[in-house]
């Protein structure tokens, strides 16, 4: 298995069965402090600097609230025009410097491989929050773990899981990363629904076929979605040249209730890495769906915190330590 300690984080593809199950492990562990039930200090004193040169709200708010509850320090920085990358300054400058500042870096950006050309200047572990259209590793450990909790609800698990991926698959990250995942368990039945100029990149789809699963392309939702989990996406605006263009492929795939009854099984579980694009033109997951015991978006969200708590134990080495290091939480909560 791999050494989680002093590594970088930048592709699902470093990862095996093994590693899997070991930051899935630990992810759970980490379920009384994101309840509030203890507190924990693992990691009192250490600093996490959070770089997030593109939109974020769950990704990067989670990553420091992660890094928060093991007790450590969180410095942020957003938007490139606010970082003196905008002054011409290159990735592997940056990373000297702030490698120097701190003792873990989570990072996302816009453009593909930028955060691997940064991690080579960094004297700490890096962490991909997210690369351009490339990946989203953390994402996608988040929604595995997601899917391995929402399916021990119905005594499923991972290997035989009959999974939808639907929306914008070629530039979504979070597909890419997952179905890299997914292609590490047995027999998984994946069906790709997409308008057709925004299919699944090959490699990802051989990456699946090769390792011997079912894969199905096509791009209409009736007869496709009687599945154990539909997983939607959003169009990503900010792939495409212009607005105009992005449009051209919005509310395609718009999932609401009467589709959902019509074409779903009566226990399909409904994930979306979010944000769900709630403007009627895209109207992605429509809020009739919202009282539904199977929509689990919010609780994938939750989840978040739960995996990047575990990578930053791993990374640093105090995975083995977290019991030694708890005190009582005194405030009122009710989570
Ligand atoms: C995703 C992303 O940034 O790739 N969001 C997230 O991190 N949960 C998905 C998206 O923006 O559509």
């Amino acid at each position: 298995m791999m050494t989680f300690q002093g590594s970088h984080i930048l592709s699902v593809s470093q990862f095996d069965r093994d590693a899997i199950a070991k930051i899935l492990t630990v992810s759970a562990q980490m379920m009384p402090y994101a309840a509030r039930k203890k507190r924990c200090y693992v990691l009192d004193g250490a600093i996490l600097s959070n770089l997030f040169f593109e939109p974020s709200t769950r990704t990067r708010v989670s990553f420091g609230t992660a890094f928060n509850l093991l007790g450590g320090f969180v410095r942020e920085t957003v938007g490139e025009e606010n970082s003196s990358l905008s002054k011409g300054e290159s990735l592997f400058d940056t990373a000297q410097v702030i490698s120097g500042y701190s003792d873990v870096i989570a990072m996302r950006h816009p453009k593909m491989h930028s955060v691997s050309e940064f991690a080579q200047g960094s004297t700490v572990p890096v962490i991909n929050g997210g690369d351009g259209a490339n990946e989203h590793p953390t994402q996608a450990l988040l929604d595995l773990f997601t899917i391995q909790s929402e399916m021990a609800k119905f005594d499923k698990g991972l290997d035989g899981l009959n999974i939808v991926l639907m929306g914008d698959l070629k530039h979504g990250r979070t597909v890419h990363s997952l179905s890299k995942l997914l292609s590490l368990y047995h027999k998984v039945k994946i069906t790709m629904v997409s308008p057709k100029a925004l299919q699944m990149p090959d490699a990802v789809v051989s990456t699946l076929t090769n390792a011997g699963h079912e894969v199905i392309i096509t791009d209409t939702m009736a007869g496709n979605l009687a599945c154990d989990v539909i997983y939607q996406t959003r169009i990503q605006q900010e792939r495409f040249a212009s607005k105009g263009e992005a449009d051209l492929y919005r509310g395609h795939f718009s999932l609401n209730r009467n589709i959902y009854r019509k074409y779903c099984r009566e226990n399909t579980v409904i994930m979306h890495p979010l944000p769900r694009d709630s403007r009627p033109e895209a109207n992605e997951l429509d809020t009739d769906l919202n009282d539904l015991e199977n929509l689990a978006i919010f609780r994938q969200a939750q989840n978040g915190v739960l995996v990047r708590m575990a990578l930053f134990a791993l990374t640093l080495g105090v995975e083995d330590q977290l019991s030694q290091y708890e005190k009582p939480v005194n405030w009122y909560s009710n989570k």
